[in-house]
């Protein structure tokens, strides 16, 4: 199966998560490339039969290449097996508050409404964690993400190294990789 990863990121979250997802493919017999969109254009997909769309979340907007990337290749992309995932800072909060108003929202303003503008239909969809670093942020952004931490670590998430705390389950990751490995399979079957 031959499978792209396009992934769009600002503080790295979404590329080490596209790298464990390609890792899992690899172990399920799946031939994959993972291409950071910021750095390479993509110019042509017909050699994949699965594209996995990753993207970082900010403001509730994904990147812009994202946006592109779907856009470009809208027409084929619905021929084609796909997943997206985008990487949620925040989403341990609500999770950890039982905000469940808000968790929806989110799921239906970062991942729903994208589907039904592009009308494509993806095998699977997800919102992993994702990475506050505090020492790339800038000002601005530094001040809002601070009133966060406390947050952040009431839902159990420790400073890994000063300024950054990684949201993300791993083990969801791979077991999302799992389970798409085999929905692929069971799609083909
Ligand atoms: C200024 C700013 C705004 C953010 N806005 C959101 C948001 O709206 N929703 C969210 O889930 N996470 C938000 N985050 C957290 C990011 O999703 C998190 O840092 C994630 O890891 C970004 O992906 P990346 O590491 O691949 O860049 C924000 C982070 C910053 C610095």
């Amino acid at each position: 199966m031959n499978t792209l990863i396009v992934f769009c990121t600002h503080y790295g979250a979404t590329a080490s998560t596209s790298e464990e997802i390609a890792k899992g493919l690899w172990d399920e017999g799946f031939e994959v490339r993972v291409v950071n969109s910021k750095r390479e254009k993509i110019r042509n997909i017909s050699d994949y039969e699965l594209v996995i769309i990753g993207s970082d979340m900010k403001l509730m907007r994904c990147c812009g290449e994202t946006e592109k990337f779907l856009k470009k290749f809208q027409d084929e992309l619905r021929r084609k097996k796909t997943a997206i995932f985008v990487s949620s800072g925040t989403r341990v909060i609500y999770q950890h508050e039982g905000d469940t108003d808000t968790l929806e929202k989110e799921w239906k303003k970062n991942l729903v409404d994208k589907i039904k503008r592009y009308s494509l239909n993806p095998i699977a969809l997800a919102s992993f964690g994702g990475v506050l670093d505090y020492n790339q942020m800038g000002f601005l952004a530094r001040k809002t993400m601070n009133l966060l931490v406390d947050k952040i670590e009431a839902a159990g998430v420790q400073e890994q190294e000063p300024g950054i705390y990684d949201t993300r389950d791993w083990n969801e990751i791979r077991k999302w990789t799992k389970d798409l490995a085999q929905k692929v399979r069971e799609y083909d079957a």
